[in-house]
């Protein structure tokens, strides 16, 4: 594991933005594992000014995102796969159907996960993983639980998620109650991963995964295990009783 402290937002999104460029010049073909949210957001408009001057090329780039509501169609301003559009993929030269997100549509929950590990297969797991997390430890929207969820699987959110989140949406009874989500063991066999983490609201959470114990009440510890993970982290994230390597 190797730890980036930043100054704040804007530094955190300069060294992630570097490691994905990194990974995009290194290995043109390779697929990113994407997260929404509001973390990983100035690290994508570093991308787009990249790939405007000409620096990256995204053509033979794959991405599978981590997650999506159910009930939300591509179109919905508050769906995952809108907010990828938006904020990254139209700015961007990637192809439109190497991209793949779970479909919040599909009522058959079993069918949408068999089909979403089936994707994630077939383009041979994941390169390079972006993720944030939440301030109760979840990554993607694996959920604090009694155990950790390998595959692709239809999740119940936690009531502090949905008040999360509520500030997309014009009240907490909008933010959809369930969402499809990666599992842990396909984020955990990317081959590299980085965590992203801004601000005091994920300062324990960030604390606990780095250095509690590893434990699906805090499902981002599971990280402690994988050799190649990047935590880039400001200070205010890092700021929970936290002593550097
Ligand atoms: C989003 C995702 C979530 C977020 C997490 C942090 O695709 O998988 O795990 O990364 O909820 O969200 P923000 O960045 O909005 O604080």
């Amino acid at each position: 594991m190797r730890i980036y402290r930043t100054k704040n937002y804007d530094e955190m999104s300069r060294k992630a933005a570097d490691l994905i460029a990194a990974q995009v010049v290194m290995k043109p073909d390779s697929v990113l594992g994407l997260a929404t949210g509001s973390t990983p957001l100035g690290a994508y408009r570093l991308l787009i000014e990249r790939y405007e001057k000409g620096e990256l090329d995204f053509s033979e780039i794959c991405s599978v995102n981590l997650d999506e509501y159910v009930g939300l169609s591509a179109d919905d301003e508050q769906s995952y796969a809108y907010f990828m559009h938006s904020n990254f993929f139209d700015h961007i030269n990637i192809r439109p159907e190497n991209t793949h997100i779970p479909n919040g549509l599909e009522e058959d929950t079993a069918l949408e996960c068999h089909r979403y590990n089936r994707v994630i297969g077939a383009l041979g797991g994941i390169d390079l993983q972006i993720l944030g997390i939440g301030s109760n430890g979840h990554i993607g929207f694996n959920e604090p639980g009694d155990a950790f969820v390998p595959d692709t699987h239809c999740v119940e959110l936690a009531g502090s998620t949905i008040q999360a989140n509520a500030r997309f949406f014009s009240s907490p009874d909008e933010v959809p109650t369930a969402a499809y989500t990666m599992g842990i063991r396909s984020i955990l066999q990317a081959k590299s991963i980085v965590l992203m983490a801004s601000g005091k609201a994920k300062a324990e959470a960030l604390y606990r995964a780095l250095h509690g114990p590893v434990t699906p009440a805090l499902p981002a510890s599971i990280l402690q295990l994988h050799s190649h993970v990047f935590v880039v982290a400001d200070e205010e994230a890092m700021s929970e009783r936290f002593n550097p390597f």
